[in-house]
């Protein structure tokens, strides 16, 4: 297999992030598995419900962070999109993901795990996508090492008061994993260079 392959994206605001997610959905193909990574706000769910609508999901794409898997099939392809982020990294394989991503019972499509981190075992090859903010918050500079728990906690007291807060550039990281996620990549930039 080759080393895998990966590109820096960097989005100044959300249209931005819209864009590149609408232009991935664009070449994605039955089976593909993204994992996203990245703290809470930094933008997994924003990209997902952009990624849907260019794949011609029309219901609306919510957090499936207590649902834990929601499907949609309105559109190209099937979407199966996942949070692990409730879950303990031992509780991961009672989901048995692995069924998403082969022809069986589900029809394939793409599917789509945000705190991918949480797996205890990653498929042999995948498109992995990191979202970072990129300016530092107010919050990291009292105590960098516990930021993210810290935003953990704000997040159940006020969500919706810490999301409307964080600045707007996001650093989006896509690695390729696996040939035909390298493949996949390159189609990709190349596109995404010509927009
Ligand atoms: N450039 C950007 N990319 C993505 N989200 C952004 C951007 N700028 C601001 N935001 C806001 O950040 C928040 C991201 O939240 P969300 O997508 O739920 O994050 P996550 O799923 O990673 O926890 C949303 O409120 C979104 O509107
Ligand atoms: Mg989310």
């Amino acid at each position: 297999m080759t080393e895998p392959v990966k590109i820096h994206l960097y989005a100044k605001n959300l249209s931005v992030t819209q864009e590149i997610a609408t232009q991935l959905a664009q070449i994605v193909t039955a089976g593909t598995i993204i994992l996203l990574e990245g703290d809470l706000g930094s933008g997994k769910t924003t990209f997902m419900q952009a990624f849907g609508r260019a794949l011609g999901i029309n219901t609306t794409i919510c957090s499936p962070t207590f649902t834990l898997i929601d499907e949609y099939i309105d559109g190209r392809l099937p979407l199966y999109h996942i949070d692990l982020y409730r879950l303990e990294p031992s509780q991961v394989p009672s989901l048995h993901l692995e069924e998403y991503g082969r022809d069986g019972d589900f029809p394939l499509g793409v599917v789509a795990i945000e705190w991918a981190s949480k797996m205890p075992h990653l498929p042999e090859s995948y498109l992995k996508i990191n979202f970072s903010i990129s300016e530092v918050l107010p919050i990291e500079t009292e105590d960098k090492s516990s930021s993210l728990n810290e935003s953990l906690q704000i997040a159940d007291e006020s969500l919706d008061d810490f999301l409307e807060e964080l600045p707007e550039g996001r650093d989006i990281q896509i690695t390729a994993h696996g040939d035909f996620y390298c493949e996949m990549l390159q189609h990709f930039a190349i596109n995404y260079s010509n927009f």
